[in-house]
């Protein structure tokens, strides 16, 4: 019946901690990462920037300003400077009901590091970010899959920049890809979209925002992964679940482990 089948969908929804478990800690530190495991996140986010000197990051924007004591681009920093920075204070300021003293001081990660610390067979959710800001991102990225031997049957890489992916698909076509898209206004996909994406990636991510219903059976039962981001309360993450989407990334992935308990 109707009941034992929406359990069943809880059971599997791949819970993924966006940019670590960062509404409890400062995104993209090793900290946040390890909020992310502790609260049953499937899979560690990490989006990349590429420093002056060619090392991946993890970090949300191009810029430094918004988290860290720095500013200006990151392509125009070297890591040992921006590893000289302050990764954590922005979130105690921010967030003062979240704020830890420990948090403060924190550094910006290198994707080295996240492999080093995470090991092996942990689940990776890698989003390149502005590819076309740094070229080779995608080939760095692969070297560090392969000196770390990254089981890459628990990593996908998403970006949502189609061209990056075909770069990665042709580069290694056994990494799985997710399609990150954004919708604006009410989310519609058509099936020669959902053909084309279907060549090199095994999902789409999308705003959860602007979703429906139909656009879910659509994308899941073309055999696509579907998973919105970033939803975080319990009454929208059951809505996406009873929907039928596979997965979703979360800045509070206790509150989806919560959802998939059924509480
Ligand atoms: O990668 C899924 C989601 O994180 C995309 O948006 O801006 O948070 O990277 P953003
Ligand atoms: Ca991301």
């Amino acid at each position: 019946g109707g009941t034992a089948l929406a359990s069943e969908k809880h059971k599997d929804i791949v819970n993924v901690s966006h940019r670590g478990a960062s509404g409890h800690a400062p995104e993209h530190t090793i900290l946040a990462y390890e909020m992310g495991e502790k609260m049953h996140g499937d899979y560690i986010e990490v989006d990349l920037q590429m420093t002056k000197d060619g090392k991946l990051i993890a970090m949300h924007d191009e810029k430094l300003d918004r988290t860290t004591n720095g500013t200006g681009l990151v392509k125009e920093f070297t890591l040992d400077e921006i590893k000289k920075l302050d990764a954590g204070s922005w979130f105690n300021e921010q967030y003062p009901q979240y704020a830890k003293p420990e948090y403060a001081g924190l550094q910006v990660p290198m994707l080295e590091e996240v492999f080093q610390k995470f090991g092996k067979n942990r689940s990776y959710y890698i989003e390149t970010k502005s590819p076309e800001v740094y070229p080779g991102m995608e080939k760095e990225l692969l070297r560090l899959v392969d000196k770390y031997s990254i089981n890459k049957e628990k990593l996908l890489v998403q970006s949502f920049s189609s061209l990056s992916l075909k770069t990665m698909h042709q580069l290694d076509p056994s990494v799985k890809l997710v399609q990150l898209l954004s919708y604006k206004g009410d989310a519609v996909i058509s099936d020669g979209e959902i053909k084309e994406i279907s060549k090199y990636a095994i999902g789409i991510g999308p705003n959860h925002t602007y979703l429906n219903e139909a656009y879910v059976h659509k994308v899941v039962n073309s055999g696509l992964e579907l998973h919105p981001y970033t939803v975080n309360t319990k009454d929208r993450m059951k809505t996406l679940i009873d929907w039928g989407v596979t997965g979703m990334f979360t800045n509070f992935p206790n509150l989806l482990h919560e959802v998939k308990k059924g509480k």
